[in-house]
C-alpha cells in the first residue's frame, strides 16, 4: 500500500509572460517544480513521484529532480499531454501495482505545506475515495451569461456553501482511473465542465470530500503571484 504523487508540470504558463514553461520559472533560485517536489517528498506520506514534463524537456526535468538531495523518493518523468487532464492520464499510466492512493498536485502550487499533503492522504486512507483541499470563499461570486457588450448576472450562489479548491487532490487509485476513463468520456459527451480531477469523480456520481486547505498552497498564475510567493518564502525563512 503506497502513495504515488503525480506532479503536473507540463503547462506552458503563458500568463507569466516568460519564455520558459511555468514549472521551470525560478522562485528563490529554484524552479517551481522543484519546490513542489521537495514539499511532497518532505510530507513523509508520498512514496514516489511521477512528474509530467513539457514537450522536449523530459531530460531537463529528470536531471533537475533525480539529482536533488531533498527529493528523497523515486521520481519518474514522463511527457505531458496537450491538456492537464491528458498529463494526469499519462502520469497515472505509470502507477505501480502497490500504489493504492494517488495524489495529483500542480507544480504551479510550489509552497504547498507538508501538513496539507498529510491531511489529504490521511483522509483518503481513512476511507474517502476522493479528497480535495478547499478554502472558504471571501468574495461574493456571481453567475453570469453574455449579454451584448457586457454580462448579465443570472444568480448569486450562497458563498457560505462555496469552497475554492486547491491541490493536492487525493484519490483511491481505482476511482481515479475510472474517473479518467468513464468520467472524462461522459463529461465530453454531455458537455459537463470538469476542470479538475475531482470534477471527473463527480461526473461518475461518486462522493468527493473537502478537507481544510491552506492559503500557502496558492497557485502561481501571474508575475504578482510569483512576487507574493517570494515574500512568503522570505517570511518563513526569517
Ligand atoms: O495552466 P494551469 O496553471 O491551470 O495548469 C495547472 C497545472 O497543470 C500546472 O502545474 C501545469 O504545468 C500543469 N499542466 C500539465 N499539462 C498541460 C497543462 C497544464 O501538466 N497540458
Amino acid at each position: 500500500m503506497t502513495t504515488l504523487a503525480i506532479l503536473t508540470a507540463a503547462g506552458s504558463g503563458t500568463r507569466l509572460g516568460r519564455d520558459l514553461p511555468k514549472a521551470l520559472v525560478e522562485l528563490d533560485g529554484f524552479p517551481l517544480v522543484l519546490h513542489a517536489a521537495r514539499r511532497l517528498a518532505a510530507s513523509g506520506v508520498v512514496d514516489s513521484l511521477v512528474v509530467t514534463a513539457p514537450d522536449g524537456l523530459t531530460d531537463v526535468m529528470t536531471d533537475l529532480l533525480a539529482n536533488d538531495p531533498h527529493v528523497q523518493v523515486p521520481v519518474q518523468v514522463t511527457d505531458g499531454g496537450p491538456t492537464r487532464q491528458a498529463s494526469v492520464g499519462a502520469g497515472l499510466a505509470l502507477a505501480r501495482s502497490g500504489d493504492d492512493v494517488v495524489l495529483v498536485h500542480d507544480a504551479a502550487r510550489p509552497l504547498v505545506p507538508a501538513d496539507l499533503v498529510r491531511r489529504v492522504v490521511g483522509a483518503v486512507r481513512s476511507g474517502h475515495g476522493a479528497v480535495v483541499p478547499g478554502l472558504p470563499v471571501t468574495d461574493t461570486v456571481k453567475q453570469v451569461r453574455p449579454d451584448g457588450d457586457a454580462e448579465l448576472v443570472t444568480g448569486t450562489p450562497d458563498r457560505a456553501r462555496l469552497r475554492a479548491v486547491q491541490t493536492p487532490q487525493g484519490f483511491a487509485r481505482d476511482l481515479l482511473v475510472r474517473a479518467h476513463r468513464t468520467g472524462a468520456a461522459r463529461a465530453r459527451a454531455e458537455h459537463l465542465a470538469a476542470t479538475d480531477d475531482a470534477g471527473l469523480v463527480e461526473v461518475l456520481g461518486e462522493p468527493v470530500h473537502i478537507v481544510p486547505g491552506d492559503a500557502a498552497a496558492f497557485k502561481i498564475t501571474t508575475e504578482r503571484d510569483l512576487w507574493l510567493a517570494s515574500l512568503v518564502l522570505q517570511e518563513s525563512n526569517a
